[in-house]
């Protein structure tokens, strides 16, 4: 890759700008000084320095999210902060963005990432990827509503949903149940339990395919994948 390239998309200024960082004589490749923007550098195997500082360039960034409520799963929108808004510069200049969407007021496991070929395999309607979600809801959930969900219920606009697997973590007047899913419909969680007449008060979701939620992480923060999750995420994907 050119080294203007690189610190360009590392954010280190425009295309303009970087050339004159490398004139200034700020950039080293392997401890030689580069001044040329048109320089190509292996970002694998070379150590690049700015101003004595080793730079570290990856070109995906893979981050799990415990997303707060409140926040959009969106990557910009005028009024209302985005998860993209969260994260700190550093992350932000690989340009990652939500894979799938969780509702405003619904929190939990998001992935960011800026990987597009990883986040279409995750959305694709044809992998079914399960993912598992914690809800609160408002109205005593029952062994008929598992074995409805477990046939597939019919939705407000008549779509017929896949099976889902709903265990009951605690009856009453306000239940606690877990839904897995392998689907991504909008709103979906919500919408199967209004069609068996209950509403959702709260939601978080736990797991999407391999991914578990961390849950050392306080809502709002977020940190990058292991590699031992990249790999499982990564193997997940050809399945
Ligand atoms: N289902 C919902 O209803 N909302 C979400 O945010 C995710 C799944």
């Amino acid at each position: 890759m050119r080294i203007d390239k690189m610190l360009a998309n590392l954010g280190y200024g425009s295309r303009k700008e970087v050339k004159q960082l490398l004139k200034s004589g700020a950039v080293k490749v392997d401890d030689v000084l580069i001044k040329d923007a048109k320089q190509h550098v292996d970002t694998a195997e070379q150590t690049i320095t700015l101003n004595g500082e080793i730079i570290e360039y990856k070109e995906y960034i893979y981050l799990m999210m415990n997303k707060p409520p409140g926040v959009l799963s969106a990557t910009e929108d005028n009024s209302c902060e985005t998860v993209i808004d969260l994260l700190e510069m550093e992350d932000q200049v690989y340009e990652p963005f939500p894979v799938g969407r969780l509702d405003k007021d619904t929190e939990g496991l998001l992935l960011i990432t800026n990987d597009g070929q990883l986040a279409h395999r995750l959305l694709s309607p044809k992998k079914h990827v399960p993912k598992m979600y914690f809800a609160s809801i408002d109205g005593e959930v029952t062994e008929k509503d598992v074995e409805a969900f477990a046939q597939g219920v019919t939705l407000d606009d008549g779509y017929e949903t896949k099976p889902g697997f709903l265990k009951i973590l605690k009856a009453g007047i306000r239940s606690e149940i877990e839904l897995t899913i392998t689907e991504g419909k909008f709103h979906q969680v919500k919408r199967m339990f209004e069609a068996v007449g209950k509403k959702v008060v709260y939601l978080k979701r736990m797991t999407m395919g391999p991914l578990g939620l961390d849950e050392t992480l306080e809502l709002g923060e977020y940190r990058e994948l292991t590699d031992e999750e990249l790999t499982l995420l990564r193997e997940y994907q050809v399945k």
